[in-house]
């Protein structure tokens, strides 16, 4: 859950590490488990972490930096947040309709994206942020992150 403010990498490194062990509940690369409920659960806070970097984190970086919201990190962030999203749809809907080869195609696909997704925000979005953000300002965003989620 959102609420202690280290750095932002700190904190969002570590966001990334409870995801990734939800992930790891549902798939496994050799022998997919169909839980829904895992699937739930990973989903729902993934969605939550899109938000508080697209909504939150990533527009009050773009504003240090002094650059528009359709440009440089926030977006290029968000393009992925987008592709992210469209997987977790369409593993949703296989899901649904029991055609397991999609949903074992679509969680593939996705298990690669968020590995090439967070190593990147690991290793440029946070770290820039961290030089960029106030404390003060970070302590806030997560505060109002707080109020309306
Ligand atoms: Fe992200
Ligand atoms: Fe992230």
């Amino acid at each position: 859950m959102i609420n202690k403010a280290n750095t932002v990498s700190d904190f969002m490194n570590k966001e990334h590490e409870y995801l990734d062990q939800l992930w790891a509940k549902f798939f496994d690369k050799n022998s997919l488990e169909i839980d829904e409920t895992f699937f739930a659960d990973f989903k729902k806070r993934e969605l939550e972490h899109i938000r508080f970097e697209d909504e939150f984190l990533f527009p009050a970086l773009n504003e240090y930096l002094g650059i528009a919201q359709d440009e440089g990190l926030a977006s290029l962030a968000r393009r992925d947040h987008g592709g992210i999203v469209k997987l977790l749809e369409m593993m949703e809907r296989a899901m649904q309709i029991g055609e397991l080869d999609a949903l074992e195609m679509s969680a593939r696909n996705l298990d690669n994206i968020l590995q090439a997704h967070r190593k990147r925000e690991q290793e440029i979005h946070y770290p820039v942020s961290d030089n960029f953000v106030s404390q003060d300002e970070w302590e806030n965003i997560i505060e109002k992150f707080n109020l309306v989620k």
